[in-house]
């Protein structure tokens, strides 16, 4: 079977509010922005994006686990998941699709709590610390990684 040219974006908990949200942490751009970003990000190799946002983890799984058959890699913000959830860990492990994990403010420089991912380690591709300008970046890194599965 050939690989979907479509990713899953992402965004957990909280991210609904970018733009007024933390603005010194996250900046001023919007979720929308984001997701207008990392569509043409995507477009640029042949890609198209569907993006999901939601403040509640089971929507995030079902989400996840929807894209196993229709969608060649992930890439994620989990949020404040990132530090808690188990669950999305499990359901990213379970689909088998390269992730590529991203957060806008640089947690290795923030509180302690945000130094923990649950997500890092089934993940391929990590952006931290770019601003949203790391969507585009965790799109061009996991599409190398997804053309470089393709072929091999
Ligand atoms: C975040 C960092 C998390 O610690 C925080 O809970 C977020 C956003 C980021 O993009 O920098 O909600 O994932």
């Amino acid at each position: 079977m050939s690989t979907p040219r479509r990713l899953l974006l992402v965004n957990g908990p909280n991210l609904n509010l970018l733009g007024i949200r933390e603005p010194d942490v996250y900046g001023h751009e919007t979720l929308a922005d984001v997701e207008a970003l990392a569509a043409r990000a995507a477009a640029a190799h042949g890609f198209e994006i569907r993006a999901v946002q939601s403040n509640h983890e089971g929507v995030l799984v079902d989400a996840i686990h929807a894209a196993r058959t229709d969608c060649a890699g992930i890439v994620i913000n989990p949020a404040g998941l990132t530090h808690t959830s188990v669950v999305l860990r499990d359901a990213l492990a379970g689909v088998a699709l390269p992730v590529a994990e991203v957060h806008i403010s640089d947690v290795t420089k923030r509180e302690p709590f945000r130094h923990h991912s649950y997500v890092a380690d089934v993940a391929v591709v990590h952006v931290v610390g770019e601003g949203v300008a790391g969507y585009a970046t965790a799109i061009d890194r996991l599409v190398d990684v997804i053309a470089g599965r393709a072929e091999g």
